[in-house]
């Protein structure tokens, strides 16, 4: 019988795709909620272990790709031919703990060599105790401008749904009712997270990181305890990992254009992580009337935090 079966069952469900199970104020995607509900009771973090965090379709992706590159530069030198980033696809690199509790495949994380990283879309509040609390680990959440969050997860859904509308994705953003929605909420629980434990836990803006990418290069870098030497510095090394993890780059990959995450629950194409990789593409999207609806509750969901 599967652990948390009942819990799960017994929580408020939505007949929505993807939205599953409300559990403790988020949707919690139906085929993940035993495998999120057994990582927060199951999960032990190693002190050097850094858990990325997001809020689907923010950059996990390029995020997974940056911290990879910066963290194992020694072994992988970010200007080598044959880097694991230009053979394999980021999600291959990190294990997402959604698939890997969800699959019982936790012995993996166990054989991975410290430091490790992981990924995780779960809210801040459902992580597990042991990461938020008391020496934990490092957590680094990125997010980005709502409106492109919602314009980039439709088109996501829309792989898995092909006949699901744009507007039915925005009106199920602004009810909180999309997978690990409300939006608002995972946005503000690492936000406030990263005001109280700014030594634990990184908020990073995937417009930032568009804008300067060495820069957040080098923060990461820094935040995970791996700071760019002198030497490296002098190398170009940090404009490598720049490079190495280009939307351009990564795109254009054999990886990236063929072949699919390895999920056994949603097995992603792989092209569907690359889409446009800009800043503002929502005016394709958004009509001015929907965009003024969707700032006027994230302008009042942030009030008071530095996020507006
Ligand atoms: P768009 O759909 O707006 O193009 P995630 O990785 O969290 O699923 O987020 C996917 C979004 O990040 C997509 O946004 C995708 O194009 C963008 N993205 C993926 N890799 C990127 C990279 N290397 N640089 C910049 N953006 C990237």
């Amino acid at each position: 019988k599967e652990e948390f079966g009942d819990l799960v069952v017994a929580l408020p469900r939505k007949e929505q795709f993807l939205v599953g199970r409300l559990y403790r104020g988020f949707w919690l995607p139906e085929p993940y909620a035993p495998g999120i509900l057994a990582f927060r009771r199951r999960f032990t973090p190693r002190p050097d272990d850094v858990v990325l965090t997001s809020y689907p379709k923010c950059g996990t992706t390029w995020l997974k790709a940056l911290a990879f590159a910066a963290m194992a530069r020694d072994a992988y030198p970010p200007a080598a031919a044959d880097h694991p980033l230009r053979r394999l696809n980021p999600h291959a690199c990190i294990p997402f703990m959604e698939d890997i509790f969800t699959e019982r495949r936790e012995a993996k994380l166990e054989r991975l060599p410290s430091p490790r990283l992981i990924n995780t879309h779960t809210p801040y509040s459902l992580l597990p105790e042991t990461v938020t609390t008391g020496g934990g680990c490092k957590v680094v959440y990125i997010c980005r401008d709502p409106k492109d969050m919602v314009v980039s997860l439709y088109h996501f859904l829309r792989r898995l749904q092909p006949d699901l509308s744009f507007a039915d994705t925005f009106d199920s953003a602004l009810d909180g009712t999309v997978p690990y929605g409300p939006m608002w909420d995972h946005i503000l629980g690492y936000w406030h997270a990263s005001v109280a434990r700014p030594d634990r836990v990184l908020f990073l803006k995937y417009e930032d990181l568009l804008q300067n990418t060495g820069e957040h290069v080098r923060k990461l870098a820094e935040f995970m305890g791996r700071p760019f030497s002198a030497a490296e510095e002098a190398a170009g090394t940090v404009a490598s990992v720049v490079e190495l993890c280009s939307f351009d780059k990564m795109k254009n990959l054999e990886v990236n254009k063929t072949g699919a995450t390895e999920g056994k629950y949603k097995s992603m194409a792989h092209d569907s992580f690359f889409r446009k990789g800009v800043a503002g593409d929502w005016v394709n999207h958004v009509s001015p009337e929907m965009a003024t609806r969707l700032d006027e509750i994230f302008r009042d969901k942030f009030r008071g935090t530095a996020l507006t």
